[in-house]
């Protein structure tokens, strides 16, 4: 496989080729310097750990019956620091679990052994733009990389995964993700589950062949929506199970799915206790009868199972909601009358055979009560300092940078824009050390194609065929609806970096009625690095620049919306 990334940053390496408009006097040299490969070690760099990574092929027994998947998968060996650092998940194409501590400073070195591009992201670690796997420093097979950085990051949940440009979806899919957690001094002060009582809950979606071998989406149909898969797998095994006490446990959610919202909820109607979103804590546990949960967020649960009989099971479903998908597709996954347009055929068609629909009901994991316990932790009534964002916080309350969510005919894009590999436009530089007002919409401009306008040569080589069916333009499927409306859907849109605050979240107009099945399921009290934005709703966040200058990147983490180019970056200068 070519790389084509390598290429584009050797391009603009060459001939920095911004576009000029947007870009006057931007700093040339500092683009040119940021595109090369950090492989040695810097000598003034004293790492408290060290770790090796590798990624290749493998065989992992998946299912239980039947043959070994193979599939990507990162192994890892730690070089240097403590031995908890690097857990290992048995039999498993989720890489290993990486236990860091603030302050610690980090040093990995990445080799890439698959036969494609591929580099490692810290989703969720405040890291400098070096390490933070942006896809312009995308390794060739056998290319090495060297990431250093100090663990900014308060106590929480992050995770890692490969970052390639168009290839991120397929690769997270076959295994490229991994869990990272972070503690610090403050969260140790607390009385929080702790070692065997602090359990990972990586939850994915995979369709597996009669051959046990993954399925994954061919064509463009399904990368419009995202790809969901007909198996719910958590920590890498389908139908999960833990054997837990009579006690309180906390459970490191983590949604590594491409693209499948989930409805987190109890089948027995028990609420869901939070204490942190994202890579940190809340300021206290957030309790909901149930939790949107989407791609690339985490969630820390406390999950109690004190009074409970030995013997008796929980089982935590994804439970029915409604909206997440353009509201053809929504009818016909309800059943609702048929659309007879095409818009439905279209869209539909991949989707309804693949079983579970997104918005449907299904079983995620089963808790069996097997030990009788007395002590147990108690929930605390605040977890920590938090330091809350306000209007005030931020140095542009009256001109909030845009994040529009735009869906073209096969082509989901921010800010009227696909991802360029060395573009920012104006908007898109920030100050460093600002903290900034940011505005996530849908904009639903104009849904014909832009006259002229052609589709570029990287949908060609991702997603093959792209003619619609039907023959017919969208505007046919507008039907009634105004435009771009037509294509609405859910987005869980995410900004590398630090952690931002959510100050609002809005819904306007549109598709009341099935948002009433979300609307209680958000925990906007904490620190995010991915908020959900469904069809109609307008979030603004306050999200600070500080620390380290560079490019960063913010996309949505529906992973075939960002390889279709669903992705820009803000410049940090
Ligand atoms: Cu988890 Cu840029 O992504
Ligand atoms: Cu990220
Ligand atoms: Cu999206």
């Amino acid at each position: 496989m070519t790389n084509k990334i390598n290429y584009n940053r050797r391009q603009f390496l060459q001939h920095s080729a911004f576009g000029a408009a947007a870009l006057t006097a931007f700093p040339k040299m500092l683009f040119a310097k940021a595109g090369q490969l950090q492989n040695k070690a810097t000598p003034g760099f004293k790492a408290d750990v060290e770790i090796q990574f590798v990624s290749r092929d493998a065989y992992i027994p998946i299912l239980k019956n039947g043959g070994k998947t193979k599939v990507q998968k990162y192994y890892a060996e730690l070089l240097k620091g403590p031995k908890n650092t690097l857990v290992e998940l048995k039999n498993n194409y989720l890489g290993p679990i990486l236990n860091f501590v603030k302050g610690q400073k980090v040093r990995i070195y990445y080799k890439n052994m698959l036969s494609e591009p591929s580099i490692i992201h810290w989703h969720g670690l405040h890291v400098p733009q070096h390490s933070d796997g942006h896809p312009m420093y995308s390794l060739d097979p056998g290319q090495s990389y060297v990431y250093e950085f100090e663990v900014m990051n308060n106590a929480g949940t992050s995770f890692y995964h490969s970052h390639s440009h168009n290839l991120t979806a397929e690769q997270v899919y076959k295994g490229l993700a991994g869990l990272i957690t972070v503690t610090d001094s403050e969260e140790q002060k607390l009385d929080l589950p702790r070692d065997e009582y602090d359990l990972p809950f990586v939850i994915q979606d995979r369709t597996f062949n009669t051959q046990n071998q993954l399925q994954y989406l061919h064509g463009m149909h399904g990368r419009m929506t995202g790809f969901l898969g007909k198996d719910i797998l958590v920590n890498g095994t389908p139908n999960a199970e833990f054997s837990v006490k009579t006690r309180a446990y906390r459970l490191r959610a983590v949604n590594g799915s491409n693209s499948r919202i989930y409805k987190l909820g109890w089948d027995d109607g028990t609420p869901l206790t939070a204490i942190g979103t994202d890579a940190h804590l809340l300021e206290k546990p957030e309790t909901r009868p149930y939790l949107m949960f989407a791609p690339g967020e985490r969630i820390d649960l406390w999950l109690d199972f004190s009074g409970r009989s030995v013997g008796s099971k929980l089982v935590i479903y994804s439970l029915p909601y409604e909206g997440a998908m353009p509201p053809k597709m929504e009818e016909q996954r309800l059943g609702k009358k048929s659309s007879g347009g095409m818009g439905g055929g279209m869209m539909g068609g991949g989707m309804m055979s693949s079983g579970l629909g997104q918005g449907d009901k299904f079983p995620i994991a089963t808790f069996k009560i097997t030990e009788k316990v007395s002590d147990s932790p108690k929930l605390p009534k605040t977890l920590g300092p938090f330091e809350r964002l306000t209007e005030a916080s931020v140095d542009n309350p009256n001109k909030p940078i845009p994040i529009g969510i735009e869906m073209k005919p096969m082509r989901p894009m921010l800010n009227g824009k696909s991802f360029s590999m060395n573009r920012v436009l104006d908007f898109e530089r920030v100050e460093l050390g600002s903290i900034k007002k940011i505005k996530i919409f849908h904009d639903h401009g104009s849904m014909k194609m832009e006259e002229g306008e052609k589709m570029d040569k990287d949908m060609d080589m991702s997603g093959g065929k792209m003619k619609m069916e039907g023959g017919g333009g969208m505007g046919m499927m507008g039907g009634g609806m105004g435009g771009g409306m037509m294509m609405s859907m859910a987005h869980p849109i995410h900004l590398h970096g630090q952690q931002f605050q959510v100050l609002s979240r809005e819904i306007e107009g549109m598709r009341q009625e099935e948002y009433k099945t979300v609307k209680e399921g958000f925990i906007d009290t904490g620190w995010k690095d991915t908020v959900l934005v469904m069809p109609g709703e307008e979030i603004v966040i306050a999200k600070p620049f500080q620390d380290y200058k560079g490019l960063f990147l913010y996309h949505c983490h529906n992973l075939e919306h960002e390889d279709l180019g669903m992705m820009r970056q803000f410049y940090i200068g």
